[in-house]
């Protein structure tokens, strides 16, 4: 089975878990990437099943809307039932690192705005301590530099994300080689650093639900 054909098989299992409990005025939160593109692709033909969707980033807002899946404003709405997106790592205890494709702070707010978070990975994805993905910073441009001294004195070494600019109109630090050995003090710490707009760990709000592909089929793990 290639990583495509994983990708595919574990949209589709959220497809099976979602679609059932969908009401017709619900709003849901999709994510940004391959997989979560994957998960919008099966979607559609299920748009009559609810209301509309909140996009993690303008590169999923147009995919919806290219399959004519409404997409609203999240002040529009009074919160999100589901929130269904990939990510670059996991931990035993679902806590994730994202924002290998910059969509971290969208991703957290929608994250954040939903009832119920649903991760969909393949098994590349699993680790026991986060940090070999190099972790994203969204940061205000003109707080890069300072934002990387503060982060020397933490001891962790940031490389500028070279030639992007997020939806935000910010830039991205990744943060290299760092054992995350506890999720939420380190997210908190580095959230704390002004000219942060946030950093990509989501441990404070982890996933919910975690669907995981393997060539054996799709694993599916609960929030401790
Ligand atoms: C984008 C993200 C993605 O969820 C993450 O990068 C995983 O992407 P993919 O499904 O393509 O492996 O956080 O900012």
């Amino acid at each position: 089975m290639t990583q495509d054909e994983m990708k595919r098989a574990v949209a589709q299992a959220a497809i099976d878990y979602v679609v059932p409990k969908l009401k017709s005025d619900d709003v849901i939160g999709i994510g940004t990437g391959s997989t979560a593109n994957c998960f919008i692709d099966a979607l559609a033909e299920h748009k009559s099943k609810f209301h509309s969707a909140v996009a993690s980033s303008e590169a999923s807002a147009e995919r919806l809307r290219s399959h004519g899946i409404e997409v609203v404003d999240l002040n529009a709405t009074g919160g999100l039932e589901f929130y269904i997106d990939g990510a670059d790592e996991f931990d035993p205890h679902l806590n994730l690192i994202k924002g290998g494709g910059a969509a971290l702070t969208r991703e957290k707010i929608v994250a954040g705005a939903s009832k119920e978070f649903i991760c969909i990975v393949d098994q590349s994805k699993q680790v026991q301590i986060l940090g070999a993905f190099p972790l994203p910073i969204e940061v205000i441009p003109m707080a890069r530099s300072y934002v990387a001294r503060e982060l020397a004195k933490l001891g962790v070494e940031p490389e500028y994300r070279q030639g992007v600019i997020t939806d935000n109109g910010n830039i991205i630090l990744d943060v290299h080689n760092m054992d995350i050995l506890d999720p939420k003090r380190v997210e908190d710490q580095i959230n704390n650093i002004p000219g942060v707009v946030t950093v990509g760990l989501f441990a404070l709000r982890g996933a919910d639900v975690l669907m995981m592909s393997t060539p054996d089929g799709v694993e599916v793990m609960m929030a401790d």
